[in-house]
C-alpha cells in the first residue's frame, strides 16, 4: 500500500456558522504502488481540495494521510516540504513555468533547489525532454512555446525528482483535443515505464478510461465509478 486516506474530512469557513462548507466528509481511499487512478466529479465537488490533502499542500480537519506507512498529517511544515520534494510530482491545469527561464532551466529548477545537479540527473532530464518530444525547444522560454509544449515541460518537471507519486489536477484541461490526447498518453506511458503511482483529476473521459480505476467524488466521498477502464 503506497497511500491510505483514512476518514479525511475537510471544510472551509468557520465551523458552526452558515459560512462553513463541508467539502470532504470521512473520505477513504487506498492506492497501491504503481496504481493509476482517475478522480472525476463536477466542478466544486472538492477534487482539488482532495489533491491538496494528498499532496500535503493543506491539512485535513480530521483524518489521516498515510504514505508508505507514515502518517504525514502529524508532520511539521518543514517535514511536509521535504516530503513533497522527495516523493511527489505535481502537474496542474496551468503549467506554472517560470516565464524568465528556458524550458531546460524550468525542468532543472526542482533539482537546483537541492544543490548541484549530477550527471545522472542531467541525463535523466535529457531522456525525459527527448521522450516527450520537446528537445528542439529546450532553449525557448514559455512565451515562445505552445500550450502543449508548456504542459509537456510541466510533466517533465514533475518527474525530474523521480517521485513515487504523481498528482495531476486537470492536466489536459487547458489543451485542445489533440494535445490533450497526446499529453494523456505521455502521462500514462511514463508512469507505466517508471512504475509510478498516478492520481489524476480529469474531465477527460479519454484520460480517465486509460487508468486502472475511476472514482467519482460525490457528497464528500469517493465512489467507485461503474464503468471499468479499458486499459
Ligand atoms: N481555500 C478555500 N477557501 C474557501 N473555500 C474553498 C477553498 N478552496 C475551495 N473552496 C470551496 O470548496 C469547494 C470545493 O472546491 P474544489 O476543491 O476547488 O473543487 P473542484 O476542484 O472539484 O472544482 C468549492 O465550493 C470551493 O468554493
Ligand atoms: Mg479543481
Amino acid at each position: 500500500m503506497l497511500l491510505q486516506l483514512k476518514n479525511i474530512s475537510k471544510g472551509y469557513g468557520e465551523k458552526g456558522t452558515h459560512s462553513f462548507r463541508q467539502v470532504l466528509n470521512e473520505l477513504n481511499l487506498e492506492i497501491g504502488k504503481g496504481e493509476k487512478i482517475a478522480i472525476i466529479g463536477p466542478s466544486g465537488s472538492g477534487k482539488t481540495t482532495l489533491l491538496n490533502m494528498i499532496g500535503a499542500l493543506d491539512l485535513p480537519n480530521s483524518g489521516e494521510v498515510v504514505f508508505s506507512g507514515q502518517n504525514i498529517t502529524g508532520y511539521s511544515k518543514k517535514e511536509l516540504a521535504n516530503f513533497r520534494n522527495q516523493h511527489l510530482g505535481f502537474v496542474f491545469q496551468l503549467h506554472h513555468l517560470m516565464p524568465q527561464l528556458t524550458l531546460w532551466e524550468n525542468v532543472l529548477l526542482p533539482l537546483l533547489a537541492q544543490g548541484k545537479i549530477s550527471t545522472d540527473q542531467k541525463e535523466w532530464a535529457e531522456y525525459l525532454v527527448k521522450k516527450v518530444g520537446i528537445w528542439e525547444q529546450r532553449k525557448q522560454k514559455p512565451a515562445e512555446m505552445s500550450g502543449g509544449e508548456c504542459q509537456r515541460t510541466a510533466v517533465v518537471r514533475a518527474l525530474i525528482n523521480k517521485p513515487q507519486l504523481i498528482l495531476a489536477d486537470e492536466p489536459t484541461g487547458a489543451l485542445d483535443e489533440n494535445n490533450a490526447v497526446a499529453l494523456s498518453e505521455l502521462l500514462i506511458q511514463l508512469s507505466v515505464e517508471e512504475n509510478l503511482t498516478l492520481i489524476t483529476v480529469t474531465h477527460s473521459s479519454e484520460l480517465a478510461q486509460k487508468m486502472d480505476k475511476k472514482y467519482l467524488l460525490r457528497n464528500g466521498k469517493l465512489e467507485t465509478d461503474k464503468i471499468r477502464s479499458s486499459r
